[in-house]
């Protein structure tokens, strides 16, 4: 029989996580909220939800997240707003200037900025797979304009430091890579390639990391749609992969990996490794709070 063994310890008893969720999430909450249990450690959050909370009545961000600081020792945050994590921890250091124990923040996520956790559990899993970041074609699709997790994905990849590896950017031309990030690529020196059509890319990709269209970000809804059925992958068209690609993607999925069927195969498929990037998302995020509350090195 298979055991239960994800893994328990009591790195982080006595210890709490605040979980504060201003936008909608599945993985990156229930994850870190099961990291932390799995580290003998407990979470708190507001009881009906963060938009319950005092928010309701008009506080703002730097007073939540200071109400936070005074009862957690580590507050995971997502907000809808680029910046919101900046701005929070700015705030909350100045709380942990007065107050005796200072509370950790880890970003889960500010709008269409960044989700540096993802790219620990993306590169963790590249790694898993791949064992090595270098020689690889990583090939990453959809909205890379409004995709926070595709903008840490390739900082932390050039920053990490790689040899002979190559970003490949595919998105249709108004959802392009922001600027700044290809200008800090370029002047971390790592080797770029933008293209509108998938097809100059995909059979030389090592890695394939699929996106969805971020709808709740488009103004308009009709830019959505005009937009919306550009890159969906299918079982057809992963067959012009490599052997030994290996297809990811943060989750959630819509309508960019096709119908129900298309999942249902594509899922059966050793290529498609989504779910184990998913577990895996755990398994960071109990390193990184071990990390953040211990000062366990791991
Ligand atoms: C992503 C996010 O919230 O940015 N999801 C996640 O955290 N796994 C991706 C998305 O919403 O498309």
């Amino acid at each position: 029989m298979r055991q239960h063994d994800r893994g328990l310890t009591e790195l982080c008893a006595g210890r709490v996580m605040a979980s504060l969720f201003f936008e909608p999430s599945t993985r990156t909450d229930l994850s870190f909220q099961a990291a932390m249990r799995r580290l003998g450690g407990d979470v708190v959050g507001a009881s009906n939800g963060v938009q319950f909370s005092s928010v309701y009545k008009g506080e703002n961000l730097a007073d939540t997240v200071r109400a936070a600081g005074c009862y957690a020792d580590v507050i995971v945050m997502r907000h809808p707003q680029k910046g919101a994590s900046f701005e929070a921890a700015y705030y909350l250091d100045k709380l942990n200037q007065r107050i005796d124990n200072p509370t950790v923040l880890i970003s889960g996520g500010d709008g269409i900025g960044e989700h540096p956790t993802q790219a620990l559990l993306d590169m963790f899993t590249i790694y898993d797979k791949k064992k090595t970041f270098d020689n690889q074609t990583i090939t990453l699709v959809g909205d890379l304009l409004n995709g926070r997790t595709v903008h840490s994905l390739a900082k932390l990849i050039a920053r990490y430091g790689v040899t002979g590896t190559r970003l490949a950017f595919v998105s249709p031309d108004s959802l392009r890579m922001p600027a700044e990030i290809m200008s800090m690529l370029a002047e971390l020196g790592v080797s770029t390639y933008e293209t509108a059509d998938l097809m100059d890319v995909l059979g030389e990709s090592d890695v394939i990391y699929w996106t969805r269209i971020q709808e709740e970000r488009f103004e308009n809804p009709s830019d959505y749609e005009a937009i919306k059925d550009r890159f969906i992958m299918t079982p057809s068209l992963l067959s012009h992969a490599k052997a030994d690609a290996i297809l990811m993607h943060p989750l959630p999925r819509k309508h960019e990996m096709g119908t129900q069927a298309d999942h249902d195969v594509l899922d059966e498929d050793p290529r498609a490794v989504y779910f184990e990037q998913m577990e895996n998302g755990m398994f960071v995020r109990m390193a990184l709070l071990a990390k953040v509350l211990r000062g366990v090195y791991v």
